[in-house]
């Protein structure tokens, strides 16, 4: 089921280097709505439980202690074809990789700390969106 709701977190170095105004704009005025959003910091352990999927890649122990590293701003987001649009204005994962304009182009520093997250997924969103937000923090 297509629910045109994807999810996205802007990451600890994003944040850090002040840029979730920046980033927040962008998302905006390419037509998505936000539909949850909050500031909060996972312990190491819950990183490790939101990307449970990645835990026998080689990066899986860094991108835990990054992602715990400091501030994030997770959203739930609304806009027709969600998730595909969504990860067309991000970019690439590698920002090296990632097409001018995007976001990751703008504001990633490498393929870890690569700015901003994307569900690839409908069901994901699903997913990673009620990992951050109940049915009453959605408007
Ligand atoms: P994200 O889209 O949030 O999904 C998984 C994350 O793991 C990815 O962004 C990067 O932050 C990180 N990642 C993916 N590939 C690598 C890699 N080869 N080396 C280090 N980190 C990676």
């Amino acid at each position: 089921m297509t629910t045109n709701r994807t999810f996205t977190m802007i990451k600890p170095d994003a944040v850090e280097a002040g840029n979730t105004g920046a980033i927040i704009k962008l998302i905006e005025e390419a037509g998505f709505r936000i539909v949850a959003m909050t500031k909060t910091q996972m312990t190491s352990e819950r990183a490790g439980q939101f990307y449970e999927v990645h835990a026998e890649r080689p990066f899986y122990n860094d991108l835990c202690a990054y992602m715990s590293s400091g501030a994030i701003v997770p959203m739930i987001l609304e806009k027709d074809n969600a998730v595909a649009d969504f990860r067309k204005l991000i970019g690439a994962t590698n920002p090296a990789n990632a097409e001018e304009g995007t976001i990751r182009k703008l504001y990633a520093t490498s393929i870890e700390a690569n700015a901003i997250h994307g569900s690839d997924s409908d069901e994901n969103a699903q997913i990673e969106g009620s990992f951050f937000f109940s049915r009453t923090q959605q408007f």
